[in-house]
């Protein structure tokens, strides 16, 4: 019989949720789904699944020593860095092997108006002094950042509520998970008379409708860039990611076979 490999999958992404349920039918894995329990009710993710954090990257490589873990996959936001970092020195300390599944960047396009910053906090100076009427589209997390700049109505959107809300006069929220198509987005964007979007660098289908939107519109776009990643072997999509997987757990490949 083929020993069972463990496979700890880092997630809270579609990706995450896709790439687990892809390795689930593997008979010869044992694939567990790791969330960070951000959102109050994820949607069901098909595989086990743990959640809350190791205790840093100790603990997680703690974690993968009792659970002799053969492979771990980190497949988190682009934006979620400390985890990415945790994973890669945890990794590091046991030996386990790593990789990463990560999305390309959007590129602008002609047509569009980015403005590029380095943070959240960034963005809301980037707006300027002028009162503009702006989408937030980049969780609810970093949202209390735009308080530091309260004369922009914003219409601000989230899988989960933002609280507490924030301390400006006019804000606007809405509740929605994606994917979010581009003729729903430009539909919002008019909607709300929107003259400025800010946006994570996310990569990815599910959330570029907006940026498809703004160009239509003509709608400047605050890019925040992403933050910077640990250099661990990657794949880009689900599938460059399981071939590498098979070459790497595949026991007829480990014997040079
Ligand atoms: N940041 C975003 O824009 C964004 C967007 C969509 C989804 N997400 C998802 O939301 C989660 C949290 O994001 P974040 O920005 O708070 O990340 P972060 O700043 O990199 O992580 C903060 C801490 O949360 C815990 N954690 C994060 N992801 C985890 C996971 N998959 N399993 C177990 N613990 C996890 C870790 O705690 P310990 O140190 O205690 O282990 C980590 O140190 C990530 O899984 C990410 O994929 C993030």
């Amino acid at each position: 019989m083929v020993p069972m490999k463990n496979i700890l999958i880092l997630g809270g992404t579609t990706e995450a949720r896709q790439l687990a349920g892809k390795l689930s039918h593997r008979a010869d894995f044992s694939v567990t789904l790791s969330l960070a329990g951000r959102t109050e009710s994820p949607v069901a993710q098909g595989v086990p699944v743990r959640v809350g954090g190791f205790g840093g990257a100790a603990g997680l490589a703690a974690y993968l020593r009792e659970e002799h873990v053969h492979l771990l996959i980190d497949a988190t936001h682009p934006y979620a860095a400390r985890i990415s970092a945790n994973a890669a020195e945890a990794a590091s300390q046991t030996g386990v092997p790593i990789f990463a599944l990560r999305r390309p960047v959007w590129e602008p396009v002609a047509g569009e108006h980015w403005t590029l910053v380095d943070s959240v906090a960034e963005a809301a100076q980037a707006l300027g002094a002028a009162p503009r009427r702006v989408f937030l589209a980049i969780g609810r997390q970093e949202a209390g950042a735009f308080e530091a700049a309260p004369q922009h109505r914003y219409l601000i959107r989230s899988v989960d509520p933002v609280e507490p809300k924030l301390a400006v006069p006019e804000a606007v929220y809405l509740l929605a998970r994606g994917p979010f198509p581009e003729a729903d987005e430009r539909a919002l964007l008019e909607q709300h008379g929107i003259d400025a979007v800010v946006s994570k660098n996310s990569g990815g289908e599910a959330t570029y409708g907006k940026i498809a939107a703004a160009r239509t519109l003509g709608i400047e776009v605050i890019m925040v860039r992403r933050p910077p990643l640990p250099d661990v072997p990657s794949a880009e999509t689900i599938d460059q990611l399981a071939a590498k997987i098979d070459h790497l757990l595949d026991p007829e490949a480990e014997r040079g076979v």
